[in-house]
């Protein structure tokens, strides 16, 4: 596991051989990004059944409740972590129906398999997302992300980055306004570095200079990821994200909203339902272990929603829904999957 705290500074990778200290990763955001916690996390389960010393398939069912339990307590909000869990849960459930003691072998190694297939569907997922957003951004010109929705923070390609990539290697002209997302630093470290590693043209801004930069004009568009996003179309995503929502109305500046059909949550029907996770105090008064405000009280919600009025489009997939969500969410989710990418990633 790439850790993500050390980039852009260092690269440091982990090898990770107890599920615990996975779980522990994601909580403490060595990996992150939604549906780069959902692999993870599929990782996780199969490498806590994979190293299981359970002898009876008893034994491993009891065993496989306590490792999805770990996963499930690492981060609240993103909605892909529980999708991955269920995922990995119906895999081991069908599998265990009807298996006796002497099939744990078989069994152990299908949930491994399970876990690199999510992984390669992901990947597949990103690049299908890309090919229906990139048609949205501007030929030429700036387009304003927020944190990092890119291959960090997926299987390898990027959501909101995904569009902007794809975008790019189509040939349009484009520089990416990259606010530096505090606390965390997210755009700052991450999104800064992997856009210049790949030779996309990038300025990086402070958060405060979101205003005055869309007053002075020339953005042509806004793309970021989601971490939830509710039945009516209300999305969650880093802090952050709402205040660049709503000046890009104030302007008139389209917002675009860029993630996988397994961000939708359609049993919550607002974005008010979705959990908002509560990180650390340190992470404000505190930047690379440097102390930079005096002990007070500290807010620190890591997620905001914006609510679906402010979102021209949401990007997935299965393809493109515009408002009125509630019905363009549900056709897509119940879409079944016969997109290109689906078929190609199930085949
Ligand atoms: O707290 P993080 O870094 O996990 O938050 C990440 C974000 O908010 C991303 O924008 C979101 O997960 C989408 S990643 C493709």
């Amino acid at each position: 596991m790439l850790d993500q705290r050390r980039l852009p500074g260092e690269i440091v990778y982990h090898t990770y051989a107890d599920y615990r200290e996975v779980a522990r990763a994601i909580k403490e955001m060595e990996i992150r990004g939604a549906p780069a916690i959902g692999v993870a996390a599929a990782m996780g389960i199969a490498l806590g059944v994979e190293r299981s010393a359970a002898r009876s398939l008893g034994e491993l069912k009891t065993e496989f409740s306590e490792i999805c339990e770990a996963m499930a307590k690492t981060r609240p909000t993103a909605v892909d972590l529980f999708w991955a869990i269920g995922r990995m849960r119906e895999r081991f459930e069908a599998l265990a129906a009807g298996a006796k003691d002497g099939d744990l072998a078989r069994l152990r190694s299908a949930m491994v398999e399970e876990a690199q297939r999510i992984h390669a569907e992901k990947r597949a997922i990103d690049e299908a997302i890309g090919r229906h957003g990139a048609a949205l951004l501007p030929r030429e010109g700036r387009v304003m992300t927020q944190c990092n929705a890119g291959a960090l923070a997926t299987a390898g390609y990027g959501t909101a980055l995904g569009v902007i990539r794809m975008a790019v290697s189509e040939g349009r002209r484009i520089e990416v306004l990259v606010p530096e997302t505090r606390p965390y630093l997210q755009g700052a470290r991450l999104t800064a570095w992997e856009l210049q590693q790949d030779g996309i043209p990038l300025t990086l801004i402070t958060d405060n200079m979101v205003g005055h930069i869309f007053k002075r004009g020339g953005v042509g568009a806004v793309v970021v990821g989601a971490d939830r996003i509710a039945a009516n179309g209300d999305t969650a995503n880093k802090i952050g994200t709402y205040q660049i929502a709503v000046l890009a109305r104030e302007h008139g500046v389209p917002f675009y909203v860029a993630a996988p059909v397994s961000t939708l949550d359609l049993s919550l029907p607002s974005g008010e339902h979705i959990p908002i996770e509560e990180r650390p105090g340190e992470e404000v008064t505190h930047i690379q272990g440097v102390r930079i405000a005096p002990e007070v009280a500290v807010a620190n919600p890591a997620f905001d929603v914006t609510p679906a009025r402010l979102i021209a489009a949401i990007i997935t997939e299965r393809g493109v829904a515009r408002p009125p969500y509630a019905s363009s969410l549900r056709q897509l989710a119940d879409a079944a999957a016969s997109t290109a990418a689906d078929s190609r990633v199930r085949a």
